[in-house]
Parts: structure tokens; sequence; C-alpha cells
């Protein structure tokens, strides 16, 4: 069948009918033949050679050559589960149809099905799970009006402001392009002239930086978005995911480590087995909201996603709450292949100025057209949950056409007069903002690089500071003395204390290295030497 909407789960259109000779446990290949001999090639007498017309083998081999696609270039390990999102109709007190007319949030109880992946970042897709990494926090929503993505991250910041530094960042974060190992030094080289970073390195290097496991950590959609109303009225929203009867939990380095000892895929594990046993991880969803302005009172920008909204401003409201109940039954075709980005919303969410909210929704379509491939959105797990009517066509994997049924099939145009697709009625009143600026290539005001890292220090426990200390101070042991006195001032200018707690690290370190007559341990040294080594 060639035409037809319905996404229910890959193969729904095979017919089951039993070829000559076949049982229900009757192996084929691709092409609905019997396999006869699943253990031997052709051959000309059995010691060889092999013929070229082996179709069987052919077939299974060169499907084989092609199993793997690229992984994702960032968030490559990730684990999956489906589930469903419940809105409780308000947001706090007050109706949400106040601030959004999000359908997915209107009439207390309506239930959405959902699809959640968790990744960490820099590692590679079998990497340990144990990093000190974020992680990945993305949900799609099938919702009545089509899909909606909320791909955020365990923490509730990021890195940096501007897109433009992301694949910089992750370069320095990801392994060196010579050794293929991953360095400290290198993260932090770029970190200690990017103090944008220091909030999230802060976080990162506390044990906020392992959570113990995908189930037992928060989310959040990180930049601001809008919500708007049947007015055509927004305000700027955070989405935060709270962990509701699991809790939260985070782990030490020495934790992490004994896990890792033992176990790759620890957290996969947990949520595969926690789902298996009918133990369903929920989270809530609330909500921060601000009105639609710059808020010059603020000593930030609500549009910088280095900066936490403090919340005796902007209290968490809930809104609904999500619950994982389905493991998924193929990890590649659903986990793999899914596909999240920040340009999927429906009407009632919109856009915020952010700029990385600009850069990544840019990014994220662009590296599923290449990693899935241009048919992506037509693969059960990626396609919405109801009608699709466009007049898109081919393309690598086109398998179905996705237009409505009585519909014109040779008209694949808009506008047409001769029973084609037409647009859509406008639903509510457009939020249409108002820009009056010069075109400009410059940093935003108030980038207050320090205040917030020094308030998240504080407000750290003792233990957790002592172990970002310990964190820190094992990190920047083995990178260069200039990064290493850059890291030292900033968290300085964060707060004192922080900044002399670095330093005695630091240098207690150093004395310890020194009486184990260790030799160069930074990566710049270490290169420096075997160069010279090389050279002689
Ligand atoms: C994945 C780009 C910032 C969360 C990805 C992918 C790209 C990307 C290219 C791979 C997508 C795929 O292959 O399907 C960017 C860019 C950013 C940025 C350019 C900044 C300008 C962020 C931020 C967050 C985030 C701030 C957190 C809110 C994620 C998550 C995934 C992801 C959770 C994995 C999605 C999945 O599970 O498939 N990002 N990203 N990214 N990104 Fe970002």
């Amino acid at each position: 069948e060639l035409t037809g909407t319905s996404v229910e789960g890959a193969g729904d259109s095979h017919d089951h009918r039993l070829g000559t000779g076949e049982a229900e446990d009757t192996l084929t290949n691709r092409q609905g033949h019997p396999v006869t001999d699943n253990q031997n090639i052709r051959t000309v007498g059995n010691r060889g050679p092999g013929t070229l017309e082996n179709y069987d083998f052919l077939e299974k081999i060169s499907h084989f050559d092609r199993e793997r696609i690229p992984e994702r270039v960032v968030h490559a390990r990730g684990a999956g589960a489906h589930g469903y999102f419940e809105t409780y109709g308000k947001v706090g007190d007050e109706p949400v149809s106040k601030y959004t007319r999000a359908k997915v949030f209107q009439d207390a109880g309506k239930q959405t099905p959902v699809f959640v992946r968790f990744s960490t970042v820099a590692g590679a897709k079998e990497s340990p799970e144990t990093a000190r990494d974020p992680r990945g926090f993305a949900v799609k929503f099938y919702t009545e009006d089509g899909n909606w993505d909320l791909v955020g991250n365990n923490l509730k910041i990021f890195f940096i402001r501007d897109p433009i530094k992301f694949p910089d960042m992750i370069h320095a974060f990801k392994v060196d392009p010579v050794t293929n190992i991953q360095y400290p030094e290198r993260m932090f080289d770029f970190v200690s002239q990017s103090p944008e970073t220091l909030h999230m390195i802060t976080f990162l290097f506390s044990p906020w930086g392992i959570p113990a496991n995908y189930r037992q950590m928060q989310g959040s959609g990180v930049n601001t978005y809008k919500w708007v109303n049947e007015d055509g009225e927004a305000v700027l929203v955070k989405y935060h995911w709270e962990p509701l009867s699991q809790g939260i939990r985070n782990l030490t380095q020495k934790e992490a480590q004994e896990i890792q000892g033992e176990n790759t895929s620890h957290a996969t594990q947990d949520l595969y087995d926690a789902i298996g046993r009918g133990d369903f991880p929920e989270w809530e969803l609330c909500m921060q909201i601000m009105s639609d302005e710059e808020h010059p009172e603020l000593d930030f920008d609500p549009l910088d996603d280095t900066k936490l909204w403090p919340t005796d401003k902007f209290p968490f409201l809930p809104v609904g709450k999500m619950v994982l109940n389905k493991n998924p039954e193929n990890f590649f075709a659903e986990v793999e292949q899914a596909a999240f980005g920040t340009g999927v919303l429906v009407d009632g969410l919109d856009f915020s100025d952010d700029k990385m909210l600009q850069g990544r929704t840019f990014s994220y379509s662009d590296t599923q057209r290449y990693r899935v491939g241009a048919n992506y959105l037509q693969l059960p797990i990626n396609s919405p949950k109801k009608r699709v009517a466009t007049n898109q066509r081919d393309g690598q994997h086109a398998h179905y056409v996705d237009t409505a049924p009585g519909r014109n099939p040779h008209v694949n145009y808009e506008p047409s007069v001769l029973d084609g697709l037409k647009e859509s009625k406008q639903i509510g009143k457009i939020h249409e903002p108002h820009y009056n600026a010069k075109l400009v290539r410059q940093p935003i005001d108030r980038s207050n690089n320090y205040g917030q890292v020094g308030e998240t220090y504080r407000n750290f426990e003792e233990w957790e500071r002592e172990e970002l200390i310990s964190n820190l101070v094992a990190a920047l042991s083995v990178s260069h003395e200039k990064i290493q006195q850059q890291m030292i001032e900033h968290f300085t200018k964060a707060d004192p204390d922080y900044g002399k707690r670095l330093a005695n690290g630091l240098a207690k370190e150093k004395e310890n290295m020194k009486d184990q007559k260790k030799g160069p341990k930074t990566t710049y040294d270490a290169e420096k030497a075997m160069y010279s080594a090389q050279r002689k």
C-alpha cells in the first residue's frame, strides 16, 4: 500500500499470508523467499570458490554492511521509553488557557502519548553512562495538533549563550582529533576563555554532574520559550521536569567509578528494568513564567540560558505529569532513529528570541536529514499520530505518500482548484512581536558571568562543595598552568572561598605529583615532550 497516513508501528501494511511450504516460523529473505540454507554459501564443490549469484548471502551481508547509521554528533549514547503526559488543565492555581491555548495542556486529565530519550552528551554511542556529563532529556509529545518536542537536559542551564560557539565547545569536550582520547585540558582550555561556562561547570563538577541514573534526575527545557494564549498574548516560559516518587539522586566520583568498573550501561539497564517490573518513573512538569519583556530590573537577561530564574520571583508552577510505562520493542527503530528538534512546536507554543534556541532550531532537523535521511519524519517513531498531508514527495526511503484520502493524487502543489490540499484557517490570534533595532553581531548586555556562579556555590551543601573542588582539582591538575591560573581567577571572582579552595587543592596536588616524580601530566606538555623526542 503506497498511499496512507497510518503510522501505528513498523510493518503494519505487511500481508502475513504464508508462501508455498512455509510455516509461521519460516525464515525468509527480504524479497519473501524462504531461506533453505542459512549455514552455507553456494560454492563450486564444497571447498569453494564461491559464486557471485548467492542472492541470499549478498542480501544478508550487504544489509549487514549498512547496519550502522551515523551516530548523533552529540548525545550519541542514549536510552528511551514510551509513556504519556497528563495535563492538570491549570498552571499553579490558574487555568492554563490564561497563558497558552496549546491543546496538550487543556482539559484536566487529558493524556497525550510521549516518547522520551535520555542521553549523555560527549561520549560515543556505546560509551559508559557514568560519565561526568550533562544528561539529555528529550520528550516527543504526539499531540492532537501534531508533534511537540521538548529537547532538554537534566541541568537547568547551559555552557554558552551564542550558538556560533557550539561546534568549538563540543570539539573541546569530545576526543582529541589526534589521539581519540578525551582530555580535561581541552575542555578547560575552552572553558577558561569562555567565562559564561562557569555556572554550568560549577554544576557539572559537583555531584549534580553525575546523576545516579536516568529515572532519578530532573529535566529542563533550558532555553526560554513562549506560551501564547487565544488573544495572541505571549509570556516567556521555562519548562522543568521534577521526578516524583523515584526522587533525585546523584553520584560522587568514587561511586561512579565503582559502578563503571562493573557496568558501562547501568542507566539504560536501570530504566529498562524499572519499566519492565512495573515501577514506572514519573515526573511533574513545572513552569516558570515571566512577562514578555526585557526585565531591566533583573541582573541577568531572561533570554540568557546560562542563568537560573530565581524561584522566589518565578516559582515552579505544576502543569501536568508524565509517566513512562513501556520499553521500546526495538532499540534501533525507536531510540536510535528518534529525531527530536527545538523547532517542533504546536499552536500555542512559540520561540523566544533566545539566540541559542534559534541556532539549535536549525541544527536538529538539518542533522537528522543527514543522520537518518530525508524522510525521517515518515518513520513510525517520528511521525505524528494524526493525519499528515503535505505536498512533499520522493527522496530516499519515501515509503508512503502523505496526502489526504479523497484528494486528487496528481496535485502535489498548492494553490490549485483541482482538489489539492488547502491551507488551514488560522486558529487563534497570531502573536506578532515587533522589532526595531540595528542588525549587529554583539554579545548581550547583562552577561553577569560570575554572580550566579557564586550563589550556586554557596547554595551547595558542604559535601557537594568538597566534591566540586576535588573533581576540579583532578581535572585541572592535568591541565596547563595558564589554564589553572585563569580558572582560579574566574572562581575567585565568583566567590573568594571557591577560588581559594581550588588554588589550595591544586597546590597540594602539585606537591603530591612532585613526590611521586610523575612526568609531564598535561597533554600539552606531554605532546611537546613527544615531538621533541621524535625530532631528536
Ligand atoms: C542533540 C545541536 C544545545 C539538548 C543534538 C544534536 C545536535 C544538537 C546536532 C543531534 C541531534 C540528532 O542527531 O538527532 C545543538 C546545538 C546547540 C545545542 C547547535 C546549541 C547551539 C543544546 C542545549 C540542550 C540540548 C542547550 C539542552 C536543553 C540536546 C539533547 C539532544 C541533543 C537532549 C539529544 C536528543 C535525542 O535524544 O535524540 N543537539 N544542541 N542541546 N541536544 Fe543539542
